[in-house]
């Protein structure tokens, strides 16, 4: 009997040792060489379950979320990224686990190690004020002035309101239970599988079942009312407009349908369950592609929220982003032009198809000039494949990130070229890409030599010229 005992302490002993010598924390990064804080190391989320109940004119959420992950080594414990909140209970397999908050790294230490291939749940209870979080775009993440809440949070602002695996690189399906008083409205990411009413509070039930990155999360809370439609293949289309502005709304929105042809002949079949738009009742600099959903502010219905871009064509480049950033994702923050050239280059295919060659060949020029002028070229960065951290968003990326693909398309041909988009669309679905895939990609279908033409056009701070249109950088 006591032999026994000691035999077994023994063994446990080695087998634990062997065990603890591979076992270690997961990283806190993954790897993103602009922003190495970003996503952590040593498992891969499957899905989230965001529960939250929300009270708007306070800004407090009650919230209780679980993360259902998959652990990619021996972790002896792991980071997320969360913003600062009352912890109220955490579980990590239904066993209590510990916690340290450091900034926005919240790391867990779970009684029991988890083993590397093994499924573990994470189970967090909380309370508090989302706090948006700064970035050099400025605040991102869960947005409330007292009246309405938007969640706008390219690139890092998930982790204001829920804790995440807050990189592209890894990406996970989403439920949302969302609880507020009447008479507000909930729109988020994917399809609204129920409403359930109790005591005059409302829980809305969105399921989103495509892989989603997390700055491509959103949840709007304001009054709304809904306007549904189709697109190709039977699509269900949901726009949220502020119920004060319905017609307007509608009026903006109505050539999404014909936008949804168009892409989906030119770069293969849409990706997600269903499309829309969400417009919330404020007037915002910007747009964002939140997946299924795309965020937009009071200026697309007056033509505000860009200047000089005409509505219609943010419209179609939210839309195109479904495609080419949603569906296929960057895996570093660096190679943005990924995301935003394409999607740049989508509001000129939709010019093409809607006003014809002519006014398509004026855009092209159009932008050569605005971005080969030499003042631009002066301030912060010209070249779109490698933007300075604090300049991700900078027009050289949108503009000449636009014009690489052009110049792709004059090299190799329209067949060609659009064959190399549903390639590349197709490849990558719900996935991560690269410059170097989509180059290699490229070279691949179109059987050429491309590295020439890329070099030029995404790295050299002088503009390439254009021959084929006569156009060229100015001395
Ligand atoms: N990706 C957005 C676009 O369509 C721009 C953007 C970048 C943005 N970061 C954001 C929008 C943060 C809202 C919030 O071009
Ligand atoms: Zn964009």
């Amino acid at each position: 009997m006591i032999r026994k005992i000691i035999l077994g302490a023994l063994l446990l002993l080695v087998v634990g040792g062997a065990a603890f010598a591979q076992m270690g924390p997961g990283a806190m990064g993954l790897g993103d060489d602009y922003f190495p804080n970003l996503g952590n190391g040593g498992y891969d989320v499957q899905h989230y379950t965001l529960d939250l109940d929300v009270d708007v004119e306070t800004n407090t959420i009650i919230a209780h979320v679980t993360i259902e992950a998959i652990a990619t080594q021996d972790l002896s414990q792991f980071t997320l990224d969360f913003g600062d909140f009352n912890i109220r209970g955490l579980t990590v397999n239904d066993q209590l686990a510990v916690y340290l908050q450091d900034g926005t790294e919240f790391t867990v230490r779970p009684v029991e190690p988890l083993p590397n291939g093994e499924p573990f749940t994470v189970d967090i209870r909380y309370i508090g004020t989302p706090e948006p979080i700064q970035h050099v775009i400025g605040a991102i993440g869960w947005i409330n002035y007292g009246e309405d809440v938007y969640v706008a949070s390219e690139p890092a602002g998930a982790a204001s309101f829920y804790p995440v695996n807050d990189h592209p690189l890894d990406k996970a399906t989403y439920s949302f239970r969302i609880t507020v008083p009447e008479p507000y409205v909930v729109a988020a990411n994917g399809l609204l599988q129920d409403t359930i009413t109790e005591d005059g509070d409302t829980t809305y039930v969105w399921e989103a079942s495509d892989p989603m990155a997390s700055y491509l999360v959103t949840i709007n809370i304001g009054d709304f009312v809904v306007q549904t439609g189709e697109g190709p293949d039977g699509l269900p289309i949901r726009n949220y407009f502020p119920s004060h502005l319905a017609a307007e709304g509608e009026a903006a929105f109505a050539r999404q349908p014909e936008m949804l042809e168009l892409f989906t002949e030119l770069f293969g079949p849409y990706p997600f369950e269903a499309y829309g738009a969400v417009v919330v009742d404020r007037v915002l600099p910007f747009a964002l592609e939140t997946q299924t959903l795309s965020l937009f502010g009071t200026g697309i219905l007056d033509g505000e929220t860009s200047g000089s871009t005409p509505d219609e064509l943010i419209v179609a480049h939210e839309l195109a982003h479904q495609w080419f950033g949603d569906s296929v994702s960057l895996s570093q923050w660096r190679e943005i032009w990924l995301n935003e050239g394409f999607a740049t280059y989508a509001q000129l295919l939709w010019v093409e198809h809607s006003q014809g060659e002519e006014a398509f060949e004026a855009n092209i020029a159009g932008y050569y000039s605005f971005i080969a002028n030499p003042v631009f070229i002066t301030q912060g960065t010209s070249a779109p494949g490698n933007p300075p951290p604090d300049e991700l968003f900078a027009s050289a990326v949108y503009v000449r990130g636009a014009l690489t693909l052009h110049a792709l398309r004059l090299r190799v041909g329209d067949e060609v070229f659009f064959d190399i988009l549903r390639t590349y669309a197709e490849r990558y679905r719900y996935g991560n890409s690269s410059t170097a895939d989509f180059v290699a990609l490229a070279e691949e279908v179109s059987g050429e030599e491309l590295s020439a033409l890329f070099n030029a056009w995404l790295y050299d701070p002088v503009i390439p010229d254009m021959p084929e249109l006569g156009l060229s950088a100015p001395e």
